[in-house]
């Protein structure tokens, strides 16, 4: 979102209160909530944590001692045990835990019984291969069954995952595999993607090399056509030890509250990815609550999340999140577009999902190509939507609202990070009136507001830096080897206070609007995209001396991934070279990385301390009236890009 956005943002005066009908229904419809949580988090959190069932009871709730938090302390338990085994001592034992729908058309439904079979045997086969508690397993699968059953069997042994999305390369995996130090990678021999196969086995076997892999897991998907060679002394079938493992309970592993559940790699603003840890207690206590607070979660609702399990938005809303709450979750492998563009709304009719959790990018996509697939599909069991992973714009919530909610669905536009584990701010769909285009405020249990540069809170009609001034449950704990990096990044500015890096604006009734990331961080269709890490894939190819990369606006991916390019001596720009940098981001990163447009140029709008100035690189990419140039070194740069931007567009 650019600045422009703010204007049209603060002259949205539409409001949606909760329907009378919605109200009565909703697990919270009592304001009290907000000011009880206020009043006395620590408090709300225990009586929060009393949903998840503890090995042995935590003796306090919360310490802080700034930057870090640790919270039900002295409590034992298993994110495992409580997202599966205890499902099954109750009535849902037999009730689907994970309908899942493949993108070919085929589909396994496994009941909470069925998936403490499999989570089980996965442990056991772990335990075979050598993982204990505390190590960690680097998990690249396609969105599959046995993606949130090795989740959930690393959970169970007390063992860390690093789940990394299928669309990441083997560049990138191999440096997520060697941050993470570890020894069992689980791939598959392939994934589908519009009814292409995606070689995760091929990228796996490129990204080992040289890292401390001992084994690797590979599940079958494709068969046949996936072409993946098994190194005999390395790889082994993931069917073929799972039909060997005992078919004996796995003992849950019990584990102290603040140890670690998981690690997952998140952009920053330097080139390397930081291993983000949330804890075991505290982030399943967070997730499990929102689940009933922010979805308002009953127990005959089918919660269909469209993120992938590689993102934090997988983690917490399609396994721990609804698993631990006993939910049904759908769970559907490929694209929205194949093989027709009504592919999820197909779904939601043919399983019945209650609760839809989609994205602004998506969308937008949906209003591009018509309301007509929608209208195709019978949605009257849809009851609440969600909206996450960058600002909502008021059109397209306008457009979620009536053709997919039918006016009839309140619409929960959540905003939170991989750092924060669940939804922070975000209305309580039976209490809060919502306003297209803001996520309105802060869940109970959760404190935010808005500073200044100088750490001042701004009054209402102001905008600044967003900020979270209370420790929560399920906040990260650290940066994976580099407790340095984590308190710089996130507490750095203002002390004891937490800085998510996006700005924000708080009106006259106290409602919230993102307007954006603050750092050098795009947000490209929801994924979080550094632009130190395209730059420094760029410079790594031979023809390139310098880049400078940017986001612009783009009316569909939210931002999209501008390059400026200096070129060394004796290269010349032209199409193709466009086309090898454009393959070469992808080879280095992933598809999510690759540039929409690379502008050759002889020079940088840099300030005279040599800071390259991305506000003018936007400026021109998005054709506006390019601001203050008084700090370049050379204000004549702007004026040559300028050019070259209009002629190489
Ligand atoms: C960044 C976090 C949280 C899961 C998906 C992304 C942006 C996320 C919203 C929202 C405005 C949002 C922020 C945030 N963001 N949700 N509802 N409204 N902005 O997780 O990759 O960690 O990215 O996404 O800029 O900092 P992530």
């Amino acid at each position: 979102m650019t600045p422009n956005d703010l204007d049209a943002l603060l002259r949205e005066t539409r409001t949606f209160a909760p329907s009378e009908e919605f109200r009565r229904q909703a697990n919270y419809n009592d304001e009290s909530i907000y000011e009880e949580a206020a009043h006395n988090p620590e408090g709300y959190w225990a009586k929060q944590a009393e949903n998840i069932t503890w090995f042995h009871e935590f003796e306090s709730v919360c310490r802080w001692d700034p930057p870090h938090a640790q919270w039900f302390i002295g409590g034992k338990l298993n994110a495992a045990y409580n997202c599966v085994d205890r499902h099954t001592l109750t009535h849902r034992k037999n009730k689907a835990a994970i309908i899942w729908e493949g993108e070919p058309g085929d589909s396994r439904v496994l009941t909470y019984d069925m998936l403490r079979r499999e989570v089980d045997k996965a442990a056991h086969m772990l335990t075979e291969l050598g993982v204990k508690k505390g190590d960690r397993v680097t998990i690249y699968l396609p969105m599959v069954p046995e993606l949130p059953v090795a989740m959930l069997a690393c959970a169970k042994i007390g063992a860390m995952h690093s789940v990394v999305f299928g669309g990441f390369s083997a560049q990138s995996l191999k440096d997520r595999i060697l941050d993470a130090g570890s020894k069992l990678l689980i791939t598959a021999d392939g994934g589908w993607r519009r009814g292409k196969v995606i070689p995760l086995k091929q990228n796996a076997d490129e990204a080992v090399e040289g890292t401390p892999i001992e084994k690797v897991v590979v599940v079958k998907r494709i068969g046949e056509a996936a072409q993946a060679g098994m190194n005999p002394t390395r790889d082994v079938w993931w069917h073929e030890l799972m039909e060997n493992a005992p078919t004996k309970p796995f003992p849950a592993e019990p584990v102290d509250a603040e140890d670690y559940l998981f690690l997952l790699y998140t952009s920053g603003t330097t080139g390397k990815p930081k291993g983000i840890v949330h804890s075991t207690g505290g982030y399943l206590v967070g997730v499990n609550t929102s689940m009933r607070t922010v979805f308002d979660l009953k127990d005959d609702d089918v919660f269909f999340c469209t993120a992938d399990i590689g993102w934090i938005t997988g983690h917490t809303y399609i396994v721990y999140g609804p698993l631990s709450a006993g939910a049904t979750v759908v769970m559907y492998e490929g694209s929205p577009d194949y093989p027709d563009r009504d592919r999820y709304w197909a779904i939601v009719e043919k399983y019945g999902a209650t609760i839809l959790y989609t994205a602004p990018t998506s969308i937008r996509m949906f209003m591009k190509w018509g309301p007509q697939y929608v209208e195709k599909h019978d949605l009257s069991t849809l009851r609440l939507l969600g909206s996450v992973g960058e600002p909502i714009n008021p059109e397209a919530w306008m457009w979620y609202h009536k053709y997919v909610g039918q006016e009839r669905c309140p619409i929960v536009d959540t905003w939170w990070q991989t750092e924060t584990g669940c939804a922070m701010i975000a209305p309580l769909p039976g209490i809060v009136t919502t306003k297209p285009g803001s996520a309105t405020k802060a869940v109970p249990g959760i404190s935010v507001d808005i500073f200044d540069d100088d750490g001042n809170p701004v009054p209402p009609g102001h905008g600044g830096n967003l900020v979270i001034t209370k420790p929560w449950p399920s906040m990260l704990r650290t940066v994976w080897g580099d407790d340095e990096r984590f308190r710089k990044t996130y507490f750095g500015k203002f002390e004891g206070i937490y800085l998510p890096g996006d700005g924000a604006y708080r009106d006259q009734d106290g409602y919230y609007w993102i307007v954006g990331r603050l750092d050098d961080v795009i947000n490209v269709s929801g994924h979080r995209i550094g632009t130190a890490e395209v730059e420094s894939s760029l410079v790594a190819h031979p023809a390139v001396a310098e880049a400078a990369v940017i986001g612009r606006a783009h009316e569909v991916k939210g931002q999209a991934i501008t390059a400026f390019v200096i070129l060394k001596e004796g290269h010349t720009g032209s199409d193709d070279l466009v086309a090898e940098l454009k393959q070469f981001v992808v080879e280095q990163i992933g598809a999510m990385a690759r540039p929409e447009e690379i502008i050759f140029t002889a020079d940088l709008p840099k300030t005279r301390s040599g800071k390259i100035m991305r506000r003018l690189l936007r400026d021109i990419a998005e054709g506006r009236v390019v601001g203050d140039t008084t700090t370049l070194a050379d204000p004549a740069v702007v004026e040559q890009l300028k050019s070259q931007y209009k002629d190489q567009e």
